[in-house]
């Protein structure tokens, strides 16, 4: 009996080890984030050819201001690079990029960056990229309870009406289904604040692998093991059912 392979329609990246790596190399760390983007070009064309409709890259974590600053800077800057060097490419592949995050603590560099390439690639089709920088799920959730409570104020709802389907559309990832697998590399078993409310149902999957050396091979991988994993979403699977 053949079945069809079931692919994700949301992938979630937490994409971590750059600095392990770059250390085993004895590299500084920004040479690190320099090598992971590469992983991160070939898994977006990866992705798309898989047929996966979203990807979400956690970038940068609003706890990550704490590193030194010259570590930010790299990154900042990588960012900006990154966004001038491919955003053709990005185009020519039908890929449609969405920054996530709070703005308010970017450079006027960094901001322009982000406009440009949102602009640019807003009539992409084919893959939806979320890239979460500056984001922390705790902090989403707690701006979308702030705009809940405003509203609920100004008589717009009722408190009768704050459901899930409210809640959701208030977070910064309103209108993109859940992911429905979050691959974390570099052998860490942990979230760090990332949709920590859109996880609800997703297959985790931890690889060893350090971000840098994650690449289309690796993907593949991640898509076989979620295709093998039987998702219940707190049911009863019958034997004749279709996973
Ligand atoms: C992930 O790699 C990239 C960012 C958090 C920006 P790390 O920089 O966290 O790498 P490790 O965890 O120190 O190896
Ligand atoms: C999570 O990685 C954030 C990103 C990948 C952008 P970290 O390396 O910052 O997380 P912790 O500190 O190990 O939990
Ligand atoms: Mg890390």
């Amino acid at each position: 009996m053949s079945k069809e392979r079931t692919i994700p329609k949301h992938v979630a990246i937490i994409m971590d080890g750059n600095g392990r790596w770059a250390k085993q190399r004895g590299k500084e760390r920004h040479e690190g984030h320099i090598a992971g983007a590469e992983s991160v070009t070939a898994v977006i064309r990866a992705a798309g050819d898989a047929g996966v409709d979203y990807v979400t890259l956690y970038a940068f974590s609003t706890e990550n201001w704490g590193r030194p600053e010259a570590e930010i800077n790299a990154i900042m800057e990588l960012f900006c690079y990154m966004v001038a060097s491919r955003t053709e490419e990005l185009v020519k592949e039908g890929v449609k990029v969405r920054i996530m995050g709070e703005r308010s603590r970017f450079s006027p560099k960094v901001l322009s960056m982000i406009e440009s390439i949102e602009t640019t690639t807003a009539e992409g089709k084919k893959l939806t990229l979320i890239i979460a920088f500056n984001y922390s799920s705790r902090r989403e959730m707690l701006l979308a309870a702030q705009e809940i409570a405003r509203r609920a104020v100004a008589g717009e709802i009722k408190v009768e009406d704050i459901d899930e389907e409210l809640f959701s559309n208030s977070l910064m990832t309103a209108g993109i289904p859940d992911p429905d697998l979050i691959i974390r590399t570099s052998g860490e078993y942990r979230l760090s604040n990332f949709l920590l409310w859109q996880a609800s149902y997703a297959e985790l999957y931890f690889p060893e692998t350090l971000w840098p050396d994650f690449g289309k091979e690796e993907f593949q991988r991640a898509l076989d093991i979620y295709a093998g994993r039987e998702r219940r979403f707190g049911k009863v699977i019958q034997d004749n059912e279709e996973k």
